[in-house]
């Protein structure tokens, strides 16, 4: 068995290479660099650098390396700029995936592993939100990835590849500092910024209808969810009929951002008062995982908490922000 993982030198993707490295499974890396960083990788996972939507690329490294299996994780992910820029979101993450589809198929390849997203639910009407839930995504970036769902499926039945597509929810944490999170779109990294600027974090909204008027969401460390992706690739590499598993990957627990902020103050020893903005919109009060189906599927559950989350992540934004351990109690 060997896995190509796409988008592998970037935060999630080279925590997958990671654990799969550690778990004596062979895997190498596609990656264009556009976000990723080389040196993320584990020692013994070649990078191919190139892109997924580069057909000719992905023929040679699925024959070279002898690929028996994809873990599909490059991909453009920030809602904002996927607004702007619909078209490059679907031309990269549906059309890419339609290529790199093409070459699987081409290639025989039978397993087919893909990074979704907890966006793909929209503003989601139930609490916990299963995987049967209706899928309405409210942005190009969470259609894409609904698209991609799609895909994956209908190529599956009709090619015969057991396929998986995770979806994810809200990733913090690093498994070690160098390989944390270097951008400032989710939520605790754009905490660490604000404070490293000696400015409060902000809060969209305190009036939605929990506890303490803060949206509350699904936290999941990347060394959980680089595990999950483990656990599905093995069972992916099990012999079996073809078919498709989509889960949510979540610890099925919410934490509310202003339970977040605080254990930020604590973690960074900044005194935090958070600055309270107007709502944004499409925002969910509430948008916390099921994780009952990937429990029963493959006995798997989360095992790090939220605490574990911010200080790891804390200590990767210090190796990469120095200035901040001033601040640092
Ligand atoms: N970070 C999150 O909170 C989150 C949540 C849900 C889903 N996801 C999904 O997880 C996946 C990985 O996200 P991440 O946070 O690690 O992002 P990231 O930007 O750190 O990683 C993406 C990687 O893909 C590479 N890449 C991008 N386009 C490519 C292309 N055309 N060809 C080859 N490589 C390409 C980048 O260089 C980078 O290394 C994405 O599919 C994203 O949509 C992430």
């Amino acid at each position: 068995m060997t896995w190509l993982i796409t988008g592998g030198a970037g935060y999630i993707g080279a925590h997958v290479a990671r654990a799969m490295a550690q778990a004596g499974e062979a895997a190498v890396v596609l990656d264009d660099l556009s976000s990723g960083i080389a040196g993320r990788l584990p020692e013994g996972v070649p990078l191919v650098h190139g892109s997924v939507g580069d057909r000719e690329a992905l023929d040679r490294v699925l024959a070279e390396h002898r690929v028996t299996g994809v873990v599909h994780l490059a991909a453009a992910k920030q809602v904002a700029e996927s607004v702007e820029q619909p078209l490059r979101y679907y031309r990269e993450n549906v059309h890419g995936l339609t290529v790199l589809l093409e070459a699987v198929v081409a290639a025989g390849v039978p397993r087919f592993l893909f990074s979704s997203s907890a966006a793909v639910y929209g503003v989601p009407e139930l609490d916990p939100i299963p995987e049967s839930a209706p899928c309405v995504p409210i942005n190009p970036y969470g259609e894409t990835k609904l698209a991609g769902e799609w895909l994956v499926r209908a190529a599956g039945r009709a090619y015969g590849l057991r396929t998986a597509c995770l979806r994810y929810f809200n990733v913090a944490g690093a498994e070690r500092p160098e390989l944390a999170d270097t951008g400032v779109f989710n939520i605790v990294p754009m905490f660490f910024d604000r404070i490293t600027r000696g400015e409060e974090p902000r809060i969209f909204g305190d009036d939605y209808p929990t506890p303490d008027g803060t949206c509350i969401r699904d936290y999941i460390h990347v060394s959980d969810l680089a595990d999950a992706h483990l656990t599905v690739a093995r069972r992916l590499a099990e012999r079996g009929e073809p078919g498709d598993l989509t889960v949510n990957i979540g610890r099925g627990a919410g934490v509310s951002v202003r339970e977040l902020a605080a254990l930020v103050g604590e973690v960074t020893g900044v005194p935090v008062r958070p600055v309270v903005e107007p709502r944004r919109p499409g925002d969910a009060a509430r948008a916390v995982a099921s994780v009952d189906l990937i429990a029963a599927e493959l006995g798997w559950s989360a095992k790090r908490g939220v605490r574990e989350m911010v200080e790891s992540a804390w200590a990767g934004w210090l190796l990469r922000h120095p200035e901040a351990a001033r601040q640092d109690g």
